[in-house]
């Protein structure tokens, strides 16, 4: 008897394991613990054997017993999260399984991507430059001289670094707009560039973050002109928002575009009739313009056989005003309340 009840465990752990693999664990259990199996079979017929005999196999078939139930609990919860009492019988393979929750993109991730789709149907051609950078390529060769008092819009924050001889300060890029330079000096015209990253200016409200996103175009080319700059804002306006919004440009100055604009799209939050977000009715999305001379000069670029135009707008301002999604304070956006993620 105890050759037999020691063969059954190690041959019912053997086909367990292939049961498992196969993921069909029924007809083990049947073949084991079911009523015709196997355990019911060695006490079917005692009628022979003497009180200890019988008290001996009784002992046995019980160690066997919890052994059989305990290895077919064990194999049951790895296969399936079945609990450990439920029998196999209840795991109905064609019932359709719970789903994984999965997560998606940030918010700003997904907009990237858009932003960056809607621009290569035009030819342009994502780029990255550091977004910790010096002072040179976000200011000086953009014709923004150190004593300048329009850097003071900029808000830089300074990174605590020791000055470069040439290249000045470091600073955390406060636009994107250093990409101009370091774009036009790879010297591969034309040029047809979106220059998608991250910025920093010390600013915060409904409105501001001190970091944000932006995206940079620039074109250069022989006979650019604004025409081909308000095309291209159109398009992407009347790609991302719909054809229904309005948008403006707004005679500014910034010191690398001549001329310069605002860009002002109605209102996606409240279409355009004001509310606690835009106050009139329009958003600025960002500025635009011209390339300035000086700064195709501080490309290596010769202003008097090429022109150019540029323009760099809020990630976040883009995605905000986008049509039906009325988010009102830019800060929902980077304080990952899952609550708030969760319902795009
Ligand atoms: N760099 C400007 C800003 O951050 C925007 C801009 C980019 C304006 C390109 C003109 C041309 O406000």
């Amino acid at each position: 008897m105890k050759l037999d009840i020691e063969i059954i465990k190690s041959e019912a752990e053997e086909l367990l394991s292939s049961a498992v693999e196969s993921r069909s664990l029924a007809g083990w259990h049947s073949k084991y613990l079911g009523k015709k199996g196997i355990l019911r079979t060695l006490t079917a017929d005692v009628s022979g054997l003497s009180i200890e005999e019988k008290k001996e196999l009784g002992r046995k078939v019980n160690e066997l017993k919890s052994f059989l139930e305990e290895l077919y609990a064990e194999s049951v919860s790895s296969v399936t999260s079945i609990k450990k009492d439920k029998p196999l019988e209840n795991f109905y393979k064609t019932l359709p399984g719970k789903k994984p929750e999965i997560g998606h993109l940030h918010l700003i991730t997904q907009a990237i991507r858009e932003i960056n789709e809607v621009f290569s149907k035009l030819g342009f051609i994502r780029v990255r430059y550091p977004e910790v950078e010096w002072d040179y390529y976000s200011f000086e060769a953009l014709n923004m001289p150190k004593t300048h008092p329009a850097r003071d819009e900029w808000e830089t924050f300074f990174i605590d670094l020791p000055e470069d001889p040439k290249l000045g300060k470091v600073v955390i890029t406060p636009h994107t707009s250093n990409g101009q330079i370091r774009e036009m000096l790879k010297g591969q015209l034309p040029i047809r560039m979106l220059n998608i990253s991250r910025c920093g200016r010390r600013q915060s409200d409904i409105n501001h973050v001190p970091t944000f996103y932006q995206f940079e175009g620039l074109v250069v080319d022989k006979n650019i002109s604004i025409t081909h700059l308000k095309g291209v804002l159109e398009y992407l306006i009347y790609n991302f928002f719909g054809e229904e919004t309005k948008f403006r440009l707004r005679p500014y100055d910034f010191r690398f575009t001549e001329p310069s604009f605002e860009v002002d799209v109605s209102c996606g939050i409240c279409g355009g009739k004001g509310c606690r977000f835009c106050k009139e009715g329009w958003v600025e999305l960002g500025g635009a313009g011209m390339v300035h001379p000086n700064v195709l000069r501080a490309g290596g670029i010769d202003p008097e056989t090429y022109s150019g135009f540029a323009f760099g707008w809020g990630v976040e301002r883009v995605l905000m005003m986008r049509t039906g999604l009325k988010i009102d304070d830019i800060r929902y956006l980077f304080e990952n309340n899952l609550k708030f993620l969760e319902q795009f």
